[in-house]
């Protein structure tokens, strides 16, 4: 189907309500619909936004288009939860719906000011000659919505930066409220600007955030900072970078800066960009603090500008479960959010030496799991672990011991998403002794050594495609598998 401009600003006040229950339950019985993941009720899901712990309960909103799996006229769509195991869908929070964001609630974060949670969001504008006014706007909320304030706290770019001017994050410090937005140079260079209020109304251009990336991509979009263990840490998504070797394989990059930010001039003393994931499908994380003071973060498991075979059936994307960050050894590490072993059901172990031929674990298999694989002894060049085995199918995980080198290939894994380039492989620090599995139905997330590294991606597998198996091209490996089904 083509998408004509009038469909993808197309609102949801605008469809009648039985064409849209029609598309709510096609939707429920579409292909690869996720288990345990956070994904769209129709349509297609992009950014995590306003990721926030708020008297008692997280806070956690996501780009949506409601009507179809194009990058249409977005809302904010808002969930809740105690726990950050399950959460509750609200639904629609903000709406395309007055001049400043007609042409989408773009995305943003959210903070606590005076005990009541404000929204901080971008207002994608359009005038009638279809040029792009960026406006930074606010909401808060009220016993039961949120409420828009009635002017910009930014109107348009700041001088000196394109149209592209967009994401803020906000935080508080030394008395005062800062704002990190993703921006545009005016040489088609991307970058990441400051602001600053005393009261959260006035907001004051400050400077740019100087890094040593000045020619790194064309526009630099979601950009987040926070303290951890000691260190100032930006994240951002450079667009425009490319490849180089193994790194910045995917489309779009997700990757981090780690040092010292200067706090007066914004000059940030730092190491090189690191990307957050080695896989297919990541970008536009967002951390928060968790009650208890950790650093969280979740991103959304999919790229810009890329098909996925559930566009088919009217829907895509969804976002990776909440990860806990902390630095070790001058990096970030990811690890799955403890919270999340309240979700083992069953388990399952197995263990023994997995050598040369295939050895099936039967009937150890699923497609949604939670896979532990302590690695004991490794004796092998290269081992394998299949899985989401059938026939036709399998999603092959391999490690080369001597250069260290862990394998996602997805070539096998069903339909394919995104492009023909179906591999993605990242040299460990150490060996490796651990790896952690969450399946779902249509995604993997890998934790190798504990989240040393970590790689994500959607794969498209057919039903019956349940096996696991492990093997080897020489040599043997003792593993021990802990499997739990998820609940
Ligand atoms: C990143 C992004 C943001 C923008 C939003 C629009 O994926 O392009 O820069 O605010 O998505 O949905």
């Amino acid at each position: 189907m083509e998408w004509t401009r009038e469909m993808r600003y197309r609102k949801l006040s605008d469809v009648p309500e039985e064409e849209y229950l029609k598309l709510l339950d096609e939707t429920d019985r579409a292909p690869w619909r996720q288990h345990f993941h956070i994904q769209p009720p129709t349509g297609l899901l992009n950014d995590p936004n306003g990721f926030v712990y708020y008297k008692g309960e997280y806070h956690l909103f996501y780009q949506w288009f409601p009507l179809g799996a194009v990058h249409g006229v977005k809302y904010w769509y808002h969930l809740t939860s105690h726990d950050l195991v399950t959460f509750k869908a609200h639904g629609a929070a903000l709406a395309p719906d007055t001049t400043f964001d007609s042409h989408g609630v773009y995305s943003g974060s959210a903070i606590v000011v005076d005990e009541q949670l404000h929204v901080v969001y971008t207002g994608n504008h359009r005038t009638a000659d279809w040029e792009r006014i960026p406006y930074q706007l606010v909401a808060v909320l009220t016993s039961q919505d949120f409420v828009k304030r009635e002017q910009p706290i930014i109107k348009g770019p700041h001088t000196g930066y394109t149209e592209h001017f967009r994401d803020p994050k906000v935080w508080f410090d030394n008395g005062s409220y800062f704002a990190v937005i993703g921006a545009q140079r005016l040489d088609q260079t991307g970058t990441i600007v400051v602001y600053r209020s005393p009261d959260f109304k006035d907001w004051e251009f400050v400077s740019e955030l100087k890094t040593d990336y000045t020619d790194f991509g064309y526009m630099w979009e979601c950009p987040d900072y926070f303290e951890l263990d000691g260190h100032d840490v930006i994240l951002f998504c450079p667009q425009g970078v490319e490849a180089d070797g193994e790194q910045y394989k995917n489309i779009h990059q997700s990757g981090y800066l780690l040092g010292t930010l200067d706090k007066e001039t914004f000059q940030m003393t730092h190491g090189d960009f690191i990307e957050l994931d080695h896989g297919f499908d990541f970008y536009a994380p967002q951390t928060t603090l968790a009650e208890d003071g950790r650093r969280l973060l979740i991103g959304w498991m999919g790229l810009p500008d890329t098909a996925y075979p559930t566009d088919a059936y009217n829907w895509a994307n969804c976002l990776t479960i909440p990860r806990e960050l902390t630095v070790e050894d001058g990096r970030l590490r990811q690890r799955p959010l403890k919270e999340w072993q309240k979700r083992r059901g069953t388990v399952e172990t197995a263990e023994g030496y997995a050598m040369k031929h295939n050895i099936k674990l039967h009937p150890y298999e699923g497609n949604c799991y939670e896979l532990l694989v302590d690695i004991i002894e490794n004796e092998s060049t290269e081992f394998y672990i299949e899985l989401r085995v059938s026939k036709k199918e399998s999603t092959l995980l391999s490690y080369n011991q001597r250069e260290r080198r862990f394998t996602l290939d997805r070539s096998e894994s069903g339909q394919l998403a995104g492009d023909e380039d179906t591999r993605r492989s990242v040299v460990l620090e150490h060996d490796l002794r651990h790896i952690q599995v969450f399946m779902d139905e249509s995604s993997i997330e890998i934790f190798l050594n504990h989240g040393e590294r970590v790689m994500t991606a959607r794969i498209f597998p057919a039903g019956d495609a349940r096996g696991i198996r492990t093997s080897t091209e020489s040599g043997q490996v003792y593993f021990k598998f802990t499997k739990y089904q998820l609940l």
